[in-house]
């Protein structure tokens, strides 16, 4: 393939992008997103302070530019996020107890009502564990709802969707031997013992020199699809440039290639000046648009395979 979705295609795989709507009248932009990447995530568009401004009060606009040029233009959609700590409209922030279960739950279910059917997987819940060696989960208002907050959000997911598959999300759970992607195993583990849905678990993947890609990264996907979930490299970046960087993204494809359930890769963003990172180069394209050292080392793993 001379694309990376296209390359992707060979073994069954998908490769996305991040998209931000306000990005989408660039022409570069557009040109580059549409010819390399099947599958779109919006950014920030469809997270719970985009599309609930108000309580009860949804606003699709932007969620729906970016489904809308992703299927117009035959690509799938990731639908980023359900229920996240962070990202929560004013009025959810100052929520708790019982009052803000209810309304996570039709948050939920509106939000994945309305893109019902269009949704190839939904990160319904992301970023619930807590950073360090505790393994268990971060503190947030959601958490202090009930320690089930997690699975009523999936199977609320369920109810209002059942063709899409349903992820959970996070960082820093791409080292094996990391407490958190312990806690998150676990989770998993339990959910699919007790019948909770749950079908998929993505990996962030943000990478940079102080937190590179793990030696065991490999071992954390086959753990996690081993549970009988899919695997999905959801916002792939790699801080850095020039041959480490390619290095680095070949081991991430690479690794994902070697596991069958893990079923496609995204990148958090088209080109540098896109990402989130302000200062850095993290992504495939540079600021012109152009291919990196890192997008031909990406294209030639997925060719080989
Ligand atoms: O759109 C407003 C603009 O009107 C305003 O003038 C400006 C001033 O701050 O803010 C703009 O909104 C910003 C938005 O990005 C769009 O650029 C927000 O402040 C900023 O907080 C927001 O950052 C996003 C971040 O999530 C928020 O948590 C990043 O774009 C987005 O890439 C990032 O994505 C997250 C994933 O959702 C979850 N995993 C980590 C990943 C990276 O942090």
């Amino acid at each position: 393939g001379s694309t990376l979705q296209e390359a992707a295609a060979q073994s069954g795989r998908y490769f996305g992008t991040a998209i931000a709507a306000n990005r989408l009248s660039d022409s570069t932009y557009a040109t580059i997103a549409n010819r390399e990447f099947n599958m779109i995530t919006a950014e920030n568009e469809m997270k719970m302070d985009a599309t609930e401004p108000n309580q009860n009060q949804f606003n699709f606009t932007n969620g729906d530019r970016i489904l809308n040029w992703a299927l117009q233009n035959g690509k799938q959609v990731r639908g980023h996020a359900l229920a996240w700590y962070s990202q929560q409209p004013g009025w959810m922030q100052r929520m708790e107890g019982s009052t803000l279960r209810s309304a996570m739950i039709n948050h939920v279910t509106q939000v994945a009502t309305h893109y019902k059917g269009k949704i190839y997987a939904w990160d319904v819940v992301n970023e619930a564990f807590a950073d360090g060696s505790s393994g268990g989960r971060r503190d947030s208002n959601l958490e202090r709802s009930g320690s089930d907050w997690i699975e009523v959000a999936f199977r609320t997911a369920r109810a209002a969707d059942p063709a899409a598959k349903l992820c959970y999300n996070d960082y820093n759970i791409d080292d094996w031997s990391h407490a958190k992607t312990q806690g998150v195993y676990r989770m998993v583990r339990d959910f699919k013992q007790r019948g909770v849905p749950i079908d998929c678990v993505g990996l962030q993947s943000h990478f940079n020199p102080q937190s590179p890609v793990p030696g065991n990264y490999q071992t954390t996907i086959e753990s996690f699809a081993a549970l009988g979930v899919d695997v999905q490299i959801t916002e792939l970046d790699i801080e850095g440039s020039g041959s480490a960087q390619a290095e680095s993204y070949r081991k991430v494809t690479q690794a994902c290639l070697n596991v069958a359930r893990c079923t496609g890769i995204t990148v958090w963003g088209v080109r540098d000046t896109d990402s989130w990172r302000a200062s850095g180069t993290p992504l495939l394209f540079d600021g012109n648009g152009n291919k990196k050292a890192a997008y031909t080392s990406v294209l030639n793993t997925l060719n080989a395979a």
